[in-house]
Formats: C-alpha cells, sequence, structure tokens
C-alpha cells in the first residue's frame, strides 16, 4: 500500500525520524540524494524494514506516498533545499506538504512558504532538537506552516515525540516561518546555557584549580536539584569521561575553539533587529568567537596584566545558585524575544505551549521548564515571565550567588561573559529610572534629537547653553 510519509535524506537525523515513524507503526518511504545509501539503512532497519520502503527515483519515491502527501526533507539548510522544492514541485498535487526539518533560517522558511502560496502546496518548517538519539525515540518538534498541513502531520508527529508525562512534546506554533523561529530562539538558549555551564567550569579549573572529574561529580550531584537538566547531566558525564589514547580527562584534551553553525547568531541578529538584545545569547555567540582566536589568546597571555584584586573562589552552593540566575535570566531573555517575534510576525505565539514542548526531549529540557510552563499558565504580569510571582521567589534566593560569583571572577581574571552579561539585564530591568536619561541628553546636545519629558507632553529640546553657575 501507500506510504504514509516520505523521508529524503538518509543522514544521521532523516535515518533517526525514519526508523522512530517506522516504529511507530507508521509505512515510510525514504529516499536520498545518493542512491546507494538506501539499501544499507534499510537493511540497518532490521524488522521495522517491513514498514520501510525505498525508492531512488524521485518520481517513483513521490508516487509511493498517499495523498495528500507529507514528504519531510532532513537536508543541509539553505540552497539543496531551493533545488529540491523546484525539482519536486511538478511530481506534487494540490495539498501535499513539504516539510523541512533542518534548523533553517526562518527568514528563508518564510520566503518558501511565500514562493508556494497559490501552488496548493504546503510548506512547513519545523524545528527538531533532540540530536540522534531524541530522533529515535523522540524529539521535541515546533511546528511551523499551515492548520491544513498540521492536521495531516498531527498524528504521525504525536506518536514520534518525546512525551512529559503523556504530553506529546510537539506543538503547531504558528504559520510559515513560526516553528523555525521557536527552534531558532531554543538553540540561542541552548548556547547561552552551554556557555553558563562552562563559565561555571572555569572558574572551578582555573580559580580553584579543581580537575576535570572533581568538576564533573559535583555537576552529576547538581542534577539532582533545581539544575536538573540534559545539558548538566551531559556535561557531568563528558568531564567525567577519560580519553583512550593518554588516559587523561577527555576535556583536557579537546582543542578549546568551538564551533557554530549559525542558529545561535541568527537568535540575535533577528534579536537586535527587533529593537531587543538577549545579552547573554549575545555573549554565548560572542564566546565561541573569541574561542576561535586561539593564537591572538595565546600571544596576549603572557603580555595582558591579570591585574587581580584578590578574591576567593564562590562556595560551590554559591555557584550553583549563580547558576540558576543565569539560566533563569537567559530563558526570559529568549522568551522575550518570542514575545517581540510574536508581535512583529503576528503569530500568536502560545509561550505556554512553547515552555511545555521544551520540557522532554530537546537539548535544553530541565526541571526549571516545568517552572516556566506553570509560571506562563498562572498569572504572568503584563505577560513578563520573570515577573511572575515563582520566577520572582526564585531569583530572590539565587541573585545573591549570582552577584558572588560574578564580582568574584571580575576579581580573579575569570571571564563570565554570559553570565555577567545576563546580571547586567537583570539589574538594568529592575531599575524604574535608569540612565537613558543622560543618553537622550547627549543625543539631544550634539544632534539636536529631542527627548520627552517626565512632567509633560511632546518633545523638546534642551537649552544646553544654560550652564548652571557654580555655587
Ligand atoms: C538540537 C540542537 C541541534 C544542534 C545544532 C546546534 O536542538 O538538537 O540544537 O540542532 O546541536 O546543530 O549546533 P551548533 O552548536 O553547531 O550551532
Amino acid at each position: 500500500g501507500k506510504a504514509d510519509i516520505g523521508v529524503y535524506g538518509l543522514g544521521t537525523m532523516g535515518s533517526a525520524l525514519a526508523l522512530n515513524l517506522a516504529d511507530n507503526g507508521f509505512q515510510v518511504s525514504v529516499a536520498n540524494r545518493e542512491a546507494d545509501w538506501i539499501a544499507p539503512f534499510l537493511t540497518e532497519a532490521g524488522p521495522l524494514g517491513e514498514r520501510l520502503q525505498g525508492h531512488e527515483a524521485l518520481a517513483d519515491f513521490v508516487q509511493s506516498l498517499s495523498r495528500p502527501r507529507n514528504i519531510l526533507f532532513m537536508i543541509p539548510s539553505g540552497t539543496p533545499m531551493d533545488v529540491m522544492i523546484d525539482t519536486i514541485k511538478p511530481l506534487l498535487d494540490e495539498g501535499d506538504t513539504l516539510i523541512d526539518g533542518g534548523n533553517a533560517d526562518f527568514n528563508d522558511t518564510r520566503a518558501r512558504s511565500a514562493a508556494l502560496e497559490g501552488t496548493g502546496i504546503h510548506f512547513v518548517g519545523m524545528g527538531v532538537s533532540g540530536g540522534e538519539e531524541g530522533a529515535r525515540r523522540g524529539p521535541s518538534m515546533m511546528v511551523g506552516g499551515s492548520t491544513h498541513s498540521w492536521q495531516h502531520l498531527r498524528p504521525m508527529v504525536e506518536a514520534i515525540a518525546a512525551r512529559h508525562k503523556g504530553d506529546p512534546c510537539v506543538a503547531h506554533v504558528g504559520p510559515d516561518g513560526a516553528g523555525h523561529f521557536v527552534k531558532t530562539v531554543h538553540n540561542g538558549i541552548e548556547y547561552a546555557d552551554m556557555q553558563m555551564i562552562a563559565e561555571i567550569y572555569g572558574m572551578l579549573r582555573d580559580g580553584a584549580g579543581k580537575g576535570a572529574d572533581d568538576i564533573g561529580q559535583l555537576f552529576a550531584q547538581w542534577q539532582n536539584g533545581p539544575l536538573g537538566s540534559y545539558l548538566i547531566e551531559v556535561s557531568a558525564a563528558a568531564l567525567q569521561s577519560v580519553d583512550r589514547r593518554t588516559g587523561l580527562p577527555v576535556v583536557d584534551i579537546i582543542l578549546d575553539q568551538a564551533g557554530q553553525k549559525g542558529t545561535g547568531r541568527w537568535t540575535l541578529i533577528e534579536a537586535l533587529k527587533m529593537g531587543q538584545s538577549a545579552s547573554a545569547i549575545e555573549a554565548a555567540v560572542g564566546a565561541r568567537g573569541w574561542s576561535s582566536e586561539k593564537s591572538l589568546r595565546v600571544a596576549a597571555e603572557p603580555v595582558l596584566t591579570l591585574g587581580a584584586v584578590g578574591g576567593a573562589v564562590p562556595s560551590n552552593d554559591t555557584l550553583k545558585h549563580a547558576l540558576l540566575a543565569g539560566r533563569i535570566l537567559a530563558h526570559a531573555q529568549g522568551f522575550r524575544i518570542l514575545t517581540a517575534a510574536s508581535t512583529e510576525f503576528d503569530w500568536s505565539l502560545d509561550l505556554a505551549r512553547i515552555a511545555e514542548i521544551w520540557r522532554a526531549g530537546c537539548i535544553i529540557r530541565s526541571v526549571l521548564l516545568d517552572d516556566f510552563a506553570a509560571a506562563f499558565r498562572g498569572d504572568l504580569p503584563d505577560g513578563h515571565l520573570i515577573l511572575s510571582p515563582q520566577i520572582t521567589q526564585m531569583l530572590q534566593g539565587s541573585i545573591p550567588s549570582l552577584r558572588k560569583v560574578v564580582a568574584a571572577g571580575a576579581s580573579l581574571g575569570v571571564a563570565l561573559p554570559a553570565l555577567s552579561a545576563s546580571l547586567g539585564w537583570y539589574d538594568s530591568i529592575r531599575r524604574a529610572r535608569g540612565t537613558a536619561n543622560l543618553i537622550q541628553a547627549q543625543r539631544d546636545f550634539f544632534g539636536a534629537h529631542g527627548f520627552a519629558r517626565v512632567d509633560d507632553e511632546g518633545a523638546f529640546h534642551g537649552d544646553w547653553n544654560m550652564i548652571a553657575p557654580a555655587p
């Protein structure tokens, strides 16, 4: 019979998703650009092979699917996706849906949706999180596109998704590029969280002289508490892993230059375009950039003074609470961007549902997301997560630790760019009267840009020659 869904692209993620779909009882057709990947994939599928069929020719692949067709692409984002759309379009019928499950730039997804409008063919940008294991056993999925596509995809994605107490971690978050946008922000938060964990590691390694294994054991303890999360779990496990060749901790033989494929950067580019700033995410992207300037750092170490003013590494408990505060603030920044995008693109994003589908399956899953989901379902003053009673209470307990840790980093010369950026944001938003009055004065002074008064309506200019006489 005809297959329920087609999966094109048998790389790590595509293969895992195809197997997951077959595992859940769906008939799946698969295809791949290099046709010789198909047979080994089917052989390795073992008994699941009876629900899988491979097709070398694109036309056969398309013909093997029940209508309206759902075709999931797990291929490199960018040009390959555009080429694929052009190639497959003539083979499709009205009502068919093409799904891009890769990490695509949501601007591209919007453009592709717009280009297909009026053809009867639907385009879905779907964020998939959880890596290979997630894709195989249960990812978290953020689906964009039309309600028509969602109706047809829903039974399949709900079946294969990760579950949080029975609730599938997948939702139709909004039209066109919304799914990819939400995934992008997920990755931005992922970058910030990874960076903050690395900063605490740096404090313990460079400030306290602790070894990787000790730090890994400490993180493993933190796993059973408010920091419980996939990223703490993998950091603990990674720090305790040993290199076969040297017998040293693996992290000690890994070069300190971080890669990135773009999603973290997109988060802040989009944030800046909307007049927002996700400073913790910015710091995390920046830190990856600086990490790659290895030769500069090597040259700088002996010549740039530490100028340390003395200080001690805070207690493990203080470090733990500082990380919790930083994590809360980075998420709050991420959700602020989602709110801004929801307004900007008229998406009506359901932030509570987004927090809920991030509770399992995805890379940033954590017990904290449980608290966020509850906060979004509860009393949210003006829609601001950071003002919800649950969150303000958690911050009350953890902000003093964040201050101590950021201060210690400053005096010891341990770089904490993301943690200190999150604290800088916190202190900016918690002050009703900020210092932008002086920025406005400066702007008006040299450029006559005008300012608003606290005691009157309208636009005003200062008489900048009227300098008050000395008393
Ligand atoms: C996920 C991850 C996943 C991946 C990205 C980001 O949610 O499963 O975010 O999509 O890790 O490729 O990786 P980079 O660090 O390479 O940008």
